[in-house]
């Protein structure tokens, strides 16, 4: 009986060990993430500009949050012919080219209109694809798919972790819309 009180205590303990191992993982994981998501960009086009003292800035606290819902965006304007080819909204989040017109998505976990519902493994297939969900619609431009998809799994698990530890905010990001209805 006290063989068996022995072995129980030793397993409750191991167990809480690897418990507390896991916590510690996934915390390196996310912290790992923040740094990926801000050293690669992600901010650049995903949280909106907006007007500071010096010029355009991020507005941190629509981080991550996309092209934000309340901006509705008139057609954009056509170019004439020449070597301009993209316009982009003051906020950097609605982009139109060739490709139609591009709204970056929200990236925070809301599960309506954010990443919430995403798995890892569905968020690693969208950047080794270039397809939504890593089966869907190709992914637009300005979009740097390729170059997120060429990190290692570890490093792109760990900027989905990060992502998914954020503040969920509900925010719908428009459907992108075809080049010839953009006209
Ligand atoms: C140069 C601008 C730009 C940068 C930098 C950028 N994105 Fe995007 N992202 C976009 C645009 C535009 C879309 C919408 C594309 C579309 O609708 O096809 C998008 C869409 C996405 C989507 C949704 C894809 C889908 O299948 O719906 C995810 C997830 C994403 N970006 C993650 C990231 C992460 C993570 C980073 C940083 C590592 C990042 N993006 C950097 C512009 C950018």
């Amino acid at each position: 009986m006290r063989n068996r009180i022995a072995l129980f205590s030793i397993f409750v303990v191991m167990a809480a060990f690897s418990l507390f191992g896991e916590a510690r993982n996934q915390k390196e994981r996310v912290e790992r993430g923040k740094y990926l998501v801000s050293t690669m960009g992600c901010n650049d086009c995903h949280t909106p500009l907006t007007m500071g003292a010096n010029g355009p800035e991020p507005d941190m606290s629509r981080m991550l949050t996309g092209h934000p819902e309340s901006l509705v965006m008139p057609p954009p304007p056509s170019l004439p012919e020449g070597p301009w080819s993209t316009v982009v909204a003051a906020t950097n989040t609605a982009w139109a080219g060739p490709w139609g017109v591009s709204f970056t998505a929200n990236l925070t976990p809301d599960p309506e209109t954010g990443l919430g519902n995403w798995t890892e493994k569905q968020f690693i297939d969208t950047m080794r694809t270039g397809r939504h969900l890593g089966i869907g619609r190709p992914i637009l431009p300005p979009m740097p798919y390729f170059m997120i998809g060429a990190a290692h799994d570890d490093e792109i698990k760990a900027i989905f972790a990060y992502l998914k530890s954020l503040p969920p905010v509900k925010n719908k990001v428009p459907q992108p819309i075809e080049p010839v209805a953009a006209k």
